[in-house]
């Protein structure tokens, strides 16, 4: 295998994939009668980034530990509800073409950052030279207030090459405490929304 090959493959799993979603989010508005996502991005680890996570995790820098890396495709389904986080989980892992290896619920349980979101490690499956290959793809689920906090945090990390001061990390995580509440409380408004709609 070499390094076109591989790319080559990564590009094919991140098409598949961006198609399953999209299908799996059509039939759920077609079942449901309603649309939770509000936006998809998807996107391939850059060559720079991933010599760097190769190096935080101490592997060589090979092809071989390339595949090591399971989010080297991510895609982020940004919804609008709390619990159309679970509704997407639950479609995710009702799919016959994705297979879930791994999750974990950083809503239920955040991380000490204060960062918030469902991760779903799925293998993708891609069809090359007559075979079936799976490459493993990372696929965060999280609400619009989750991406808000979630991408300024991200900004604020990158503005540091050392350490993060304490006092930020504190007010970064008060912070997720007041977004964790927000989508509670939208959460409430929109069901009582629904409930005058009904009336
Ligand atoms: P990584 O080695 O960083 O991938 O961590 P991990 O193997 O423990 O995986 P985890 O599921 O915890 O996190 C993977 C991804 O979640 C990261 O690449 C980020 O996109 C996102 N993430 C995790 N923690 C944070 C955080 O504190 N802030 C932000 N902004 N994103 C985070
Ligand atoms: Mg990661």
């Amino acid at each position: 295998m070499n390094k076109n090959e591989l790319f080559l493959k990564y590009n094919f799993a991140k098409k598949m994939l961006e198609t399953e979603i999209s299908i799996l989010m059509e039939e759920f508005v077609f079942l449901h009668g309603y649309n939770p996502v509000e936006h998809i991005k998807s996107r391939i680890k850059s060559e720079a980034s991933i010599i760097k996570k190769l190096e935080k995790k101490g592997y060589e820098k090979t092809l071989a530990n390339i595949t090591k890396i399971p989010d080297i495709i991510g895609i982020r389904i940004v919804v609008s509800f709390l619990t159309d986080i679970y509704d997407v989980v639950a479609t995710i892992k009702k799919s016959k073409n994705l297979i879930v290896k791994k999750q974990k619920n950083y809503v239920e349980n955040p991380k000490d950052t204060g960062y918030l979101s469902y991760h779903l490690i799925v293998a993708v499956p891609i069809y090359l030279a007559g075979k079936t290959e799976y490459v493993d793809a990372e696929i965060q689920i999280r609400t619009i207030a989750m991406d808000f906090w979630a991408t300024l945090d991200h900004k604020i990390q990158y503005k540091f090459s050392n350490e993060i001061p304490k006092e930020i990390k504190e007010q970064m995580y008060e912070n997720s405490l007041i977004i964790r509440e927000l989508d509670e409380r939208m959460l409430k408004l929109n069901e009582a929304v629904n409930s005058y709609i009904k009336e």
